[in-house]
């Protein structure tokens, strides 16, 4: 019977990857996939999280099975992260469960909302991250997209994205990139998230909150403002998280998914029904990351040193933002690559054709997706003048 299935194309992002590996150019440089890269061009463990590993091996006694939900200090304290000092962490409002990464937090998120509303649709931003609509829409959910990126000026297009969202029916729900969207690098300002408040109030759509940069852009606390004003305000937020990025820990897959529901009775319903979802997807998540990232987060001196490492690979991002821009201002005597200092977090679109792209790729060995959103993380001082000298040739054709 399998002689049925054809070979399906590569995915975008992972294709990139494996086409980078093979790339034998010695110049080449990886803007492909999000993952962040030191000077060196490296991704090492966090001293953070190298540390938490060791003192949670040497405590660990036994391997037996935690649960669906994981590792209720980890989703205790990440959701603190999440939320602050949100009322709904103590009044029993908010049901979550550690999930094998932000993808498995993205498709449990989707299970319970189709339990919840077989009906619901989900609005994702036009453009969103490729994988958004495979995990959300496999669970059977209908996607709708709302215009949220304006390639004349590289911002949010706010207008017309609220324009939109006015119409999104009561009891669907809206997918908003906590902080660093991707990929577009261009983020809503504290006054467009009181915005989006008011109108799912006026309106009655949910918000869900895709949360997987938190520290990459302004800092941990300034990019949680969305999702804390949202949760403050509304009856019901779903929250997705991911630490793969902020912890550096991509490969053990940590994340976690919330439902701050509108009373108690409703949140442990819900948490009933994701514990549900999640033994019939997987069983329960994998537990290193997930017990590492606790670790870090309830330990005085990790999160200390934690919170010096984010900011370290948030500056480093922002400082080659502006390296960038100013590099291409010089060779280009024009500002058009400008936009770039103002975004944040690992990913702009650099508004090149594909053509342009494709012209980088095969003759410069520099990757960065077909759309030309390219992972800032990957420049460093030995490259950058390198990528900017690509980029200049090819627009210039
Ligand atoms: C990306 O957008 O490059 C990352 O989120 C990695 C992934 O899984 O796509």
């Amino acid at each position: 019977m399998f002689e049925q299935l054809t070979l399906l194309p590569a995915d975008p992002i992972l294709g990139l990857m494996a086409l980078f590996r093979q790339d034998a150019n010695p110049r080449k440089v990886d803007l492909g996939v999000g993952i962040y890269k030191n000077e060196q061009g490296e991704t090492p463990v966090l001293a953070s999280v190298r540390t938490a590993e060791q003192q949670v091996l040497a405590r660990q006694t036994s391997k037996a099975y935690v649960g669906p939900a994981g590792n209720l200090l980890f989703n205790q304290s990440l959701s603190e992260l999440l939320l602050g000092s949100s009322v709904a962490l103590t009044d029993g409002r908010f049901a979550a469960v550690q999930t094998p990464g932000g993808c498995g937090a993205l498709r449990v998120a989707a299970e319970l909302i189709k339990a919840a509303r077989p009906s619901a649709a989900i609005w994702v931003s036009d453009p969103t991250w490729g994988n958004h609509i495979p995990l959300l829409g496999n669970a059977g959910l209908a996607i709708h997209t709302y215009p949220y990126f304006n390639p004349a000026d590289s911002s949010v297009n706010f207008t017309a994205m609220m324009d939109a969202l006015a119409q999104v029916p009561a009891g669907d729900l809206v997918l908003l990139h906590g902080c660093c969207h991707n990929p577009s690098g261009a983020d809503l300002n504290p006054a467009q998230w009181r915005q989006i408040a008011e109108l799912a109030l006026t309106k009655g759509f949910t918000p869900f909150v895709d949360m997987a940069y938190q520290g990459f852009g302004e800092g941990v606390e300034v990019d949680a403002y969305g999702l804390r004003y949202l949760a403050e305000h509304l009856p019901e937020v779903v929250v997705a998280a991911s630490c793969s990025k902020n912890f550096g820990v991509y490969r053990e897959r940590v994340g976690l998914v919330g439902l701050l529901a509108a009373n108690g009775g409703t949140a442990k319903a819900a948490m009933s029904h994701m514990q549900t979802i999640v033994r019939g997807i997987y069983s329960m998540p994998p537990d290193h990351g997930a017990a590492v990232v606790a670790e870090v987060l309830t330990d005085p001196a990790l999160r200390a040193r934690w919170a010096v490492e984010v900011t370290e690979m948030r500056d480093r991002i922002n400082g080659l933002r502006a390296d960038f821009s100013t590099t291409m201002e010089s060779r280009l005597r024009e500002d058009r690559f400008k936009f770039v200092q103002r975004q944040r977090g690992m990913f702009s679109f650099l508004g090149l054709s594909e053509a342009e792209v494709l012209r980088l790729r095969g003759e410069y060995g520099i990757y960065m997706l077909n759309s030309s959103r390219a992972s800032i993380a990957g420049l460093n001082r030995q490259n950058l003048e390198y990528v900017c000298d690509a980029v200049a040739a090819v627009v210039q054709g």
